[in-house]
């Protein structure tokens, strides 16, 4: 017999989760005006709103936990983070950051000027506001194969180079002060976007002088998917891809709470000395002095290990398998999921789930509660809510998917949470057709709605 897949890992400390009945979770969710963000952790049973920050770290990281140096300048942590960014990365500069969109903060105020372009594949939503509030534009040039969830395409994440050289013909390079290159594309659903990608990108990049910056905060899983899909890849260590990919930027953002294997931290890292000094005053003003920005000394040393433990194979391949564990079943059960599997999520596709309930109503958010109230599952909607208002006319976005997200946090769940996860689903599914109506907003901040956005039930 063949011998099953395991973890590359023992448990060595648990934490208890609460079970709850459907009508307390119906009581919740109303109090909690029907966003999700709003529960306190203890009504939810599995957590998968986010995989940021919220793995588990190793018992390494806790050892690095221990001995962290918290000097305010020059701290051996911060030593120790810096050369492993090199050695990982191959930028040269560093600034830590207390977080990733910390980081896209410092950088962007140092590059991006009101009415400048930004072109990149689905930009995530804290990059997209970031650009936004500097009332510069945001332009998706992701290939048209990542819209259609049922397409099996191996890098769904990868740049439409045609899209992107229209942006670079309409505009001048003046007004582009780069491109951001978002590797996994969480908001095209966790999908890879391919070395070649890269390269071309780059060289279009290079062409048109205008600089290409990575939003890294699940670089590692990119490389996973590039050494088992890509040719001439599948013999290269993580870490080599990793180097390869980064080469063909001039710098990266960085959430490290995903990849880093961290609960808290980011950083910028990039090759250019004039970008790095600019950066360094709005780092010193919004994060704290460049040897720590926002991060506790014992962060940056665990994060040094992170860094090194997630660009590994073995737990590489633990992290996106259990990914693809999950995304299986729901395909047995015929469960309409984007394809292929992402590397940190599996994305439900409402538009296919719940076509009965209007978009107006918000179909992937009432997707959403309809998991909690079912099985205590708190996921997280990708659609519409998320999407916002168009900042000029105020109207809704409609998105061309319409997705609730189930991210798994790292190394934190078994596969029976999986399989609880799985028939949770298969039961909602079997009654899809009993779902007529969805939900009306009724307060909403002006930018970034979806966290703290309130709505009653139609
Ligand atoms: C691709 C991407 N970029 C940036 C961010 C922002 O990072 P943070 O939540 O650490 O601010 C996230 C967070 O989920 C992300 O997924």
């Amino acid at each position: 017999m063949e011998l099953p897949y395991a973890e590359p890992y023992k448990i060595k400390m648990v934490e208890s989760i609460k079970r709850s009945t459907k009508e307390q979770r119906l009581k919740w969710i109303k109090e909690a005006h029907y966003n999700l963000f709003n529960l306190s952790s203890d009504k939810v049973f599995i957590d998968l709103l986010t995989d940021s920050g919220t793995g588990a770290m190793s018992d390494k990281q806790w050892a690095e936990m221990m001995i962290g140096d918290e000097s305010y300048a020059g701290s051996s942590s911060f030593e120790k983070l810096k050369k492993t960014v090199k050695k990982i990365t191959g930028f040269e500069y560093f600034l830590p950051t207390h977080q990733g969109r910390a980081a896209e903060n410092v950088l962007f105020s140092a590059l991006v000027k009101e009415g400048d372009i930004i072109p990149g594949n689905s930009h995530f939503d804290t990059t997209k506001g970031h650009i936004e509030f500097r009332k510069a534009t945001a332009v998706d040039c992701t290939i048209d194969e990542a819209f259609d969830t049922s397409i099996n395409h191996p890098f769904k994440g990868n740049i439409d180079l045609k899209k992107l050289e229209k942006v670079f013909k309409t505009h001048s390079n003046k007004k582009i002060p780069f491109v951001i290159l978002t590797i996994t594309c969480n908001s095209a659903g966790g999908q890879p976007v391919s070395l070649e990608n890269c390269r071309q990108v780059s060289a279009l990049c290079k062409q048109y002088k205008i600089p290409l910056y990575f939003d890294a905060a699940r670089f590692a899983e990119n490389a996973y998917f590039i050494k088992r899909r890509e040719p001439g890849y599948e013999n290269k260590t993580i870490k080599e891809i990793v180097k390869e990919v980064f080469s063909y930027g001039d710098g990266m953002t960085i959430s490290a709470k995903k990849d880093g294997l961290v609960n808290m931290g980011g950083f910028i890292a990039l090759n250019n000395y004039e970008v790095f000094k600019q950066a360094t005053v709005f780092n010193i003003m919004f994060e704290g002095f460049i040897t720590y920005g926002g991060m506790n000394g014992r962060d940056m040393g665990a994060l040094a290990v992170g860094l090194d433990e997630s660009t590994e194979i073995n737990y590489l391949e633990s992290r996106v398998e259990q990914i693809a564990y999950l995304g299986k079943k729901l395909v047995e059960y015929g469960v309409p999921v984007q394809q292929p599997f992402g590397g940190h999520a599996i994305f439900l596709d409402a538009n296919k789930f719940v076509p009965t309930i209007p978009r107006e109503e918000y179909r992937a958010q009432a997707l959403a509660i309809e998991l909690y109230i079912v099985g205590g599952i708190r996921g997280v909607e990708i659609g519409t809510v998320l999407a916002d208002r168009d900042p000029v006319t105020r109207k809704n976005r409609y998105p061309e998917l319409e997705l609730v997200r189930l991210a798994i946090p790292r190394r934190t769940y078994t596969n029976n949470h999986m399989d609880y996860v799985a028939a949770t689903l298969k039961n909602i599914y079997d009654t899809r057709h009993e779902a007529k109506s969805g939900y009306v907003i009724t307060e909403e901040a002006p930018i970034m709605r979806h966290f703290t956005v309130k709505f009653e039930k139609i």
